[in-house]
């Protein structure tokens, strides 16, 4: 059985790669790596029922339809683990039709421990240095995320992927248009903005500078707009200063990330039908199924077909959820993201003021961060591991 924690899971048909995969293991200090007998099918049966791990190791050797099994394998693991294929056939047609399927690579028996070494560290490295992407090339990248439902973690994602993008050195500004409940600011333990309100009712006078002295600044280069009305204040914005501040920002920042309130007011309109992509919060319960289909159905309306991701956050953790491919059959789209449910982050990132990625222990919750930041920014999702070992294998390198 496998946990969220389970680092690695091998499932390996013969004795004598097993014991090198278990060799290898523990001269890595790996713990909690499970490896039994078997293959995809077995892999298959395993993964319906329990969670995906950080690293799935599968023997397709014995399979049938190798790639087929790996497709299958990649929408179980659901984006959560690097995979890699083990087998017999060294042929480069199958690695690439391996590697085409989600596989991160493809390993030719015999297996040794210096290839097993390579390929695993490469898996388990977290890709935060790999994974900080350096600016967007073609100008300002608008990133809106909204939630199908309150409490998806939209703020706790919004918060993570502009933290991680203000790592690429450029300025990234988050922009929290809940103006009288935003947590953005709240959560990184810093003043929420002064003069958000103002700045957004008045088209006529914003200028980069009174951006930039609204801002809360957790670090250099992550600028925070938000705002904590007082509840007594019902006002009604225009989308004209929002586009206002827009421009303004599309000159002097690499990524602009929005946290859109699900109240759908003119503002959150807006960026919807603006944004270059959408994030779409959602967790995996009947009801968020119901409002994913909702809003996907709203932007469509909108603007056609808009590029969204639909990210399902806090999995494993909601009452009564779900499975992850009848949901996606039920909104008729994919599912690009699974983020599981990880309490102990969720804590740290409380207790200590910190977005989930910078608090992340697990190899499992780190990769699927860093992949949806870079999915988000444009950047090819999940860097693959480096491809040399089959080509050790064909060309005895
Ligand atoms: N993958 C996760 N695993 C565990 N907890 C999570 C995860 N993602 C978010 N959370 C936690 O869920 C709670 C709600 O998150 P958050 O405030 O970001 O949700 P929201 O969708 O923005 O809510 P609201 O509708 O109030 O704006 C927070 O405590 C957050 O740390
Ligand atoms: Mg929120």
């Amino acid at each position: 059985m496998t946990t969220p924690e389970t680092p690695l899971l091998a499932l390996i048909a013969d004795e004598k790669t097993r014991e090198t995969l278990r060799a290898t293991v523990r001269q890595m200090g790996v713990n909690g790596a499970l490896v039994g007998e078997g293959g995809a099918a077995a892999a298959r049966t395993l993964l319906a029922t329990t969670p995906a791990p950080g690293v799935l190791i599968v023997d397709v050797s014995n399979s049938k339809e190798p790639v087929q099994d790996i497709e299958e394998l990649v929408v179980l693991c659901q984006n959560v683990s690097t995979i890699l294929a083990v087998g017999q056939l060294n042929d480069v047609r199958l690695y690439r039709s391996l590697r085409d399927a989600g596989a991160d690579d493809y390993l030719v028996k015999p297996v040794t421990e210096e290839m097993l070494t390579e390929a695993l560290t490469a898996a388990m490295k977290p890709k935060a240095a790999a994974a900080v992407v350096q600016s967007e090339p073609g100008g300002t990248r608008c990133i809106a995320l909204i939630g199908a439902r309150g409490g998806t973690g939209t703020t706790a994602l919004a918060v993570s992927v502009a933290w991680e993008l203000a790592k690429g050195r450029r300025k990234v500004v988050l922009l929290d248009l809940d103006l009288h409940f935003g947590s953005t600011a709240i959560s990184l333990d810093i003043e929420p903005t002064r003069g958000l309100r103002e700045i957004l009712s008045q088209p006529d006078r914003i200028d980069k500078l009174l951006i930039d002295a609204a801002a809360g600044r957790p670090n250099e280069h992550l600028y925070i707009l938000s705002a904590e009305e007082p509840l007594e204040d019902s006002f009604e914005l225009s989308p004209e200063g929002l586009m206002t501040v827009m421009e303004i920002l599309a000159e002097t920042s690499a990524f602009v990330v929005v946290d859109v309130p699900r109240v759908l007011g003119p503002l959150s309109r807006q960026i919807l039908a603006t944004a270059d992509i959408i994030g779409l919060v959602t967790d995996l319960s009947l009801a968020a199924m119901r409002d994913t289909q909702r809003i996907i159905a709203l932007i469509k309306s909108l603007r056609g077909d808009a590029p969204t991701l639909v990210i399902a956050n806090r999995v494993g953790g909601v009452p009564g959820e779900i499975g992850a491919p009848d949901f996606a059959r039920a909104i008729g789209a994919k599912i690009d993201h699974i983020i599981r449910f990880d309490k102990v982050a969720a804590v740290a990132s409380a207790e200590s003021a910190k977005p989930l990625a910078e608090v992340a222990k697990t190899p499992q919750l780190q990769k699927s961060l860093h992949d949806l930041t870079n999915a988000l920014a444009g950047q090819t999702t999940g860097d693959k591991v480096k491809s040399s070992s089959l080509f050790k294998g064909l060309f005895g390198g």
